[in-house]
């Protein structure tokens, strides 16, 4: 009598199709990934990415069907990097997850090791995985500004969009290593308390930036992390002070740079753009050192909410809707 043949277990997944994206059971076979990580995901996070995937937006998932999740923590089954070994904790942000690779969102996955990094000491998996590439996105933009030797005591900086992933991430980090900041918001009678809870000196509403402007402002800004984009970003660059950096991180506004090159010529202003997909092994392990050290994770923990894959969609509506703040993580 032959063998019963030993069925592959199922996978449970958010797969994004081009008709739309639900919760699915696949076969393992369908995680075609050509890595040398096979993955037990444990947690991934929604960020505003993964919000415009799952709600069907265009510019983020570039092949179909895939499983949507730009970030991914999780415990090492099979590996072909002696970097790792079954059982060790593991995560990706980035790297093509939910763009060209299947994604977080399902409990298994099978990567490229190529971008991934053990888990950083000081943070549980669950904190890596609410700070996922919104946290490591704004470290980034910190440390680069710290790479243009803006200290302290140059002026105070603005983060913009300072509620969201990026932004409140950014602000931490800046004030907790002494810096003023001035963060902006739509909804300051809502948030305000939540802003200098995490140590915005200065609440700003989001408003008052965006309308066009002068192209040489009152220089303000020693430095800037910008999530918004567009007008915004331009009265940004148009208040930064001389010799200060801009780090542009997102278009939560806009896409557009209605800017002039007045700020760059006439005050050395340094536009730096900031991509979280392709960064280094290098940088990738800067920006967790920071965040593990520069933070402090009881007020992360009490900015975090969780969802299962099952609650997705309305936490991605809502934060497409501006309903959300903080940090979201998903327990796979
Ligand atoms: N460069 C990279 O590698 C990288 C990595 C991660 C994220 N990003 C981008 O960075 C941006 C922020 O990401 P996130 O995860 O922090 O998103 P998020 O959590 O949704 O936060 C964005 C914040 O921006 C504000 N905002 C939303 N729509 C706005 C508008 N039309 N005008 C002005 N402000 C607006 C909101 O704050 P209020 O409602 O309080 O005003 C919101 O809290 C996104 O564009 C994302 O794609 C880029």
């Amino acid at each position: 009598m032959s063998k019963p043949r030993r069925l592959a277990p199922m996978v449970k997944a958010i797969v994004v199709r081009e008709s739309g994206s639900a919760v699915e059971e696949v076969g393992e076979e369908f995680l075609d990934g050509d890595g040398g990580l096979v993955v037990d995901v444990k947690f991934s996070d929604l960020n505003y990415k993964d919000a415009m995937a799952l709600t069907g937006r265009p510019g983020v998932v570039r092949k179909h069907p895939l499983v949507a999740g730009i970030d991914l923590v999780g415990i090492v089954a099979e590996s072909d990097d002696e970097r790792f070994v079954p059982g060790d904790w593991v995560m990706l942000n980035g790297a093509g997850l939910s763009e060209t690779e299947h994604g977080g969102y399902a409990t298994r996955a099978r990567i490229s090791s190529e971008y991934a990094v053990a888990l950083p000491e000081g943070l549980t998996p669950e904190q890596a995985a609410a700070l996922g590439t919104a946290g490591y996105t704004a470290a980034l933009a910190v440390l680069r500004i710290l790479s243009e030797n803006i200290m302290p005591d140059d002026g105070p900086v603005l983060v913009t969009g300072a509620t969201g992933g990026v932004g409140s991430t950014a602000a931490q980090l800046l004030a907790n290593a002494g810096y003023v900041v001035y963060g902006t918001t739509g909804r300051a009678e809502e948030l305000g308390d939540f802003l200098r809870s995490i140590g915005v000196d200065e609440v700003i509403d989001r408003s008052t930036l965006e309308e066009p402007g002068k192209p040489l402002q009152k220089a303000l800004y020693s430095a800037v992390v910008d999530s918004v984009g567009g007008v915004t970003l331009a009265n940004a660059i148009a208040q930064t002070r001389k010799d200060g950096v801009v780090a542009a991180c997102g278009l939560a506004g806009s896409h557009e740079l209605p800017a002039t090159v007045m700020p760059f010529i006439l005050r050395g202003v340094t536009l730096a753009g900031i991509d979280s997909v392709w960064a280094s092994l290098d940088d990738r392990a800067d920006a967790w050192r920071i965040l593990a050290r520069g933070l402090d994770l009881d007020k992360l923990d009490s900015m975090t909410t969780r969802v299962d894959l099952d609650g997705l969609h309305a936490a991605a509506e809502e934060l497409m809707a501006g309903q959300r703040h903080g940090r979201t993580l998903v327990t796979i």
